[in-house]
């Protein structure tokens, strides 16, 4: 089963979209469009297709978010109560593990009662390595990922993980392992190419779907991400 974004040219490049009930990685640097793309999701989800969508922010506050998307054609205060947008700052982050010494099944907990409390088919958890901040070390990082990947599986919905990586590069995550714990991987570059930055997406893994691997354009517009599925990333590209 296939899980469409809602994206239309990411869609081409995953032949139709993401595999339903899995988790997927959305990757780039800061302002290259994570919280865009993953609200789209969501927004198509229930726009386009009626199925109830949670976010969950570790970074922004809610309002803020509200406001920012009205700008990419997203009016979240219509979606009734299909939609869910939970979290907040770091500093609301924070007091999880004050209040239970890092326990991950506090995040898990709440995120599993909103997604039954509203039917969700639709998760996005942004950014994730601000949540794999709440823990020391890789060992106990990917153990926390492990986990949370494995609730998510268990409720069957598709989720998007953003992931902030370093400007200028292409990593896929933060700490390096991330990757290998989701299902797919969707990667957001903004590289610097004399006097400009260009923007390209690619799909990098996606298990069980045979998904195009080329660096594709993309630009973030006022009706949100449109990505240019048939185009050349770079100039030299061009034939
Ligand atoms: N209405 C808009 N039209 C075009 N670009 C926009 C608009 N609103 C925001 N942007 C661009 O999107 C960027 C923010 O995208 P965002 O999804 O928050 O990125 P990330 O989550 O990766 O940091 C802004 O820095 C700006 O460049
Ligand atoms: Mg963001």
């Amino acid at each position: 089963m296939r899980i469409s974004t809602g994206i239309e040219g990411l869609d081409a490049m995953l032949n139709g979209g993401l595999p339903g009930g899995r988790i997927v990685l959305v990757s780039g640097s800061t302002g290259t469009g994570k919280t865009t793309l993953g609200m789209q999701f969501i927004y198509n989800g229930i726009k386009q297709f009626g199925e109830p969508g949670v976010y969950m922010t570790f970074e922004q506050d809610k309002d803020r978010i509200r406001e920012d998307m009205s700008t990419l054609g997203m009016n979240l205060n219509e979606l009734g109560d299909r939609f869910r947008l939970v979290g907040g700052p770091i500093a609301t982050v924070y007091k999880y593990k004050k209040k239970t010494k890092a326990e991950v099944e506090d995040i898990i907990s709440e995120v599993e009662e909103i997604v039954s409390e509203i039917g969700a088919k639709r998760v996005v958890l942004d950014p994730i390595n601000l949540f794999l901040m709440l823990f020391d070390g890789d060992d106990e990082r990917r153990m926390a990922l492990a986990t949370l990947a494995e609730h998510l599986t268990a409720l069957g919905c598709t989720s998007l993980l953003t992931c902030e990586v370093r400007e200028q590069t292409m990593d896929i995550s933060r700490y390096g392992f991330e990757e290998f714990v989701v299902d797919g991987v969707i990667a957001l570059y903004n590289i610097k190419q004399g006097q400009s930055f260009l923007q390209g997406i690619t799909v990098r893994k996606m298990r069980g779907v045979k998904h195009h691997r080329e660096i594709r354009p993309y630009e973030i517009t006022n009706r949100g991400i449109v990505v240019y599925s048939t185009q050349p990333w770079l100039p030299e590209d061009e034939e």
